[in-house]
């Protein structure tokens, strides 16, 4: 066999932040051509590792080696001069910004005239062409980038490490909120870098994921890496017992909570855009999946429970009485929450009027003085804290410092803080550790017996077999089918939300 070359070894690498340790020796190595994953909980200090490998933060101690040799990484620019490149799950593009400049953004082939020096638009234009047809991305290379959906706009943070000829390319959870498509897309694209000898560094909290493309996984516990496993031996058991040092008894923790009567009757609801003529309802301590692919109007459907987007046409009923929710504000006077998909487009939803966001914020204030005046409702918060296992545990911890699982686990204890009678949650386990969703679904449980009624949208089917009590399927905009608890699977699901019938 051929011993692999090594092009990448970090050793006994150290970090602290305000003295706290949050890496502690770690190892990481890195073949040439390899696909390596990093597998590891909620706030093990993956992405700390990688930004010291992509020069943003100085290590304390340890040592990176290229080729065999020490180098010191100063910084970003140097990072990306030694061949790396960086791909995080919060999109780093200049938004207003055409895709040919963010592609080449720092690294325009120039032409001298003379003294003069120019910036070489014509083979801007003319690579940035050739990359997109090799990234099958079907748009002029003028669109500003603000246009393309997030999936296609991951593929031009590729683009730039590529046309950076980036020997190492780090992408931090960047599947997120792609859909199953983009995910087998991006996997080509990533075969095809490594067929060139490329490194990819891929961390993901999906196994099903890691298992399809990595050939190498390293998983760290508490900083420490604890293991390096061949893609031969991959065993997503043994995985999960490694990154938390103790198995999970129960992935799926779903409780028997009576039922009670509808709380919530929607009927014929269409929308200018998108929805046609949706109907269904939802029971008192009921759990709810909402299944359907990229473009079947899943997430549509929410922003019209929650006043963000108008209906056209149709009713909606809560507790027998009809209801009109022409606004965010209508929606949290009934009782309704919604937390969006993306954890950025918390702070503020882009397509709500000032107003609606007003409320939102004012929401978010109280919830502030919350967490902070009022000693009684600290202590729930500290209890919110504890039951979603969030780290650190300070409540006065800057949430800019926490890993991004962590965020999201904050904000899902925000909008569970609403008390309010339905909530609708758009993937609320993503970017979440396999151990730390348990976590979630037990607080879900918990909601549920006191009653709240739970719309659960989510593109991970075996979490909606697992967790509700009924599944629709969403298919370009109507609502398809319906699975009571133990009817649906996989296949069945996938079949309804990719041919509708
Ligand atoms: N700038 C910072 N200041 C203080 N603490 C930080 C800072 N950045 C990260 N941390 C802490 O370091 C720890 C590791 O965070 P890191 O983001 O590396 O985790 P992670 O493994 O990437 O987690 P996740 O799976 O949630 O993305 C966390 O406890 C986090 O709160
Ligand atoms: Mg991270």
């Amino acid at each position: 066999m051929k011993i692999p070359d090594t092009i990448l070894e970090m050793i006994g690498i150290n970090k602290k932040f305000n003295g706290n340790p949050v890496l502690k020796n770690a190892n990481f190595s890195l073949y040439s051509g390899e696909v390596h994953a990093i597998f590891g909980e909620n706030g093990s200090g993956k992405t700390t590792l990688m930004n010291i490998l992509a020069g943003t933060l100085a290590m304390d101690g340890g040592e990176i080696r290229l080729h065999g040799k020490p180098v010191q990484i100063k910084n970003a620019k140097h990072a990306q001069e030694l061949g790396i490149g960086v791909i995080f799950q919060d999109t780093n593009l200049f938004y207003d910004m055409n895709i040919a400049e963010n592609i080449f953004i720092n690294q325009e082939p120039i032409y001298k005239f003379g003294l003069f020096k120019f910036i070489n638009w014509k083979k801007i234009n003319s690579s940035t062409k050739e990359i997109l047809e090799y990234l099958n991305i079907n748009v002029d290379f003028e669109t500003p980038v603000k246009a393309l959906g997030y999936g296609k706009q991951k593929l031009i943070e590729v683009a730039r490490t590529i046309v950076n000829k980036s020997q190492i390319i780090i992408m931090d959870e960047i599947t997120v909120d792609l859909t199953e498509n983009e995910i087998e897309f991006l996997h080509n694209v990533i075969r095809n870098l490594k067929s060139k000898g490329v490194s990819i560094i891929y961390i993901s909290h999906r196994l099903d994921e890691l298992q399809q493309i990595a050939d190498r996984i390293t998983v760290i516990r508490d900083g420490t890496t604890v293991a390096t496993v061949d893609k031969e031996k991959f065993d997503s058991g043994k995985l999960v017992n490694m990154m938390v040092g103790d198995k999970i008894k129960d992935r799926y923790p779903k409780l028997d909570v009576k039922i009670g009567k509808d709380v919530l009757i929607v009927k014929n609801v269409s929308t200018d855009s998108l929805l046609r003529n949706i109907s269904f309802s939802l029971r008192k301590g009921e759990i709810l999946g909402i299944f359907g692919l990229k473009g079947s109007g899943k997430s549509a459907l929410a922003k019209v429970l929650f006043g963000i987007e108008n209906m056209k046409s149709g009713n909606i009923y809560l507790n027998g009485r009809k209801i009109k929710i022409k606004s965010t504000v209508d929606a949290v006077r009934n009782g309704i929450s919604y937390m969006p998909l993306n954890r950025l487009d918390v702070g503020q939803i882009s397509d709500a009027s000032i107003a609606d966001n007003i409320v939102i914020t004012k929401l978010d204030d109280i919830i502030r003085t919350v967490f902070l005046s009022n000693n009684l409702k600290r202590s729930k918060a500290e209890r919110y804290i504890k039951m979603l296992g969030i780290r650190p545990s300070n409540i006065y911890e800057l949430i800019k410092n926490l890993s991004g699982g962590n965020q999201k686990k904050v904000i899902l204890a925000k909008w569970l803080f609403r008390k309010s009678k339905i909530l609708i949650l758009n993937e609320p386990t993503s970017s979440i550790d396999v151990v730390s969703k348990v976590d979630i679904y037990n607080i879900l449980n918990e909601l549920v017996m006191s009653g709240v009624s739970i719309i659960l949208i989510s593109s991970e089917i075996p979490e909606l077999i697992g967790i509700c009590d009924r599944i629709l399927v969403m298919h370009k905009g109507s609502l398809v089918k319906e699975f009571n608890r133990g009817e649906a699977t996989q296949e069945l699901i996938l079949h309804y939300a990719s041919v509708g019938s």
